[in-house]
């Protein structure tokens, strides 16, 4: 069981960035925190951070044949990128969508989510234990319909 766990624009920047909202732990701490926590779980990890939409693209398309699965948390991203939703189905992996801040009661901008449409799990505002959540989600449900 191996999966991408994908993050998109500024969250490079967690820790400094805004940590009333993201928190004060760094990207590379989230990095060790996740990749420990799913390895208590059988699940290999292997992260990608861009800030460029085109290179998220790339990632998702990269994952096809190599991953079971994706952890994405597009940021910005989300409420704007068509791409990136066309990436997700167009690989058809299973897919699970990760905010950090409970986006839903953020603005009205961020109330849309474009990738979140082509995903089968949702962890909103759970911080960062959320991309544990999500991997664990994905394990469960991609055991569940190998089995079918
Ligand atoms: C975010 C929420 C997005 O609205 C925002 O643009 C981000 C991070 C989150 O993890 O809470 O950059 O995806």
């Amino acid at each position: 069981m191996k999966l991408l766990i994908l993050n998109g624009p500024n969250i490079n920047l967690l820790g400094v960035r805004e940590p009333g909202i993201y928190g004060t732990v760094d990207y590379a701490g989230m990095v060790d925190y996740v990749r420990q926590e799913c390895e208590k779980m059988n699940i290999r990890t292997e992260f990608y951070q861009s800030n460029h939409e085109g290179d998220l693209v790339d990632a998702i398309q990269g994952a096809l044949g190599r991953v079971d699965g994706i952890v994405i948390n597009p940021a910005a991203y989300t409420h704007t990128s068509i791409a990136i939703l066309d990436a997700l189905k167009a690989v058809a992996l299973p897919a699970a969508e990760v905010h950090i801040s409970d986006v839903t009661k953020r603005e009205p901008f961020r109330q849309i989510s474009y990738a979140g449409l082509a995903c089968q799990g949702h962890f909103i505002g759970e911080g960062l234990a959320g991309y544990v959540h999500a991997a664990a989600f994905l394990k469960e449900y991609i055991l569940k319909n190998n089995s079918l």
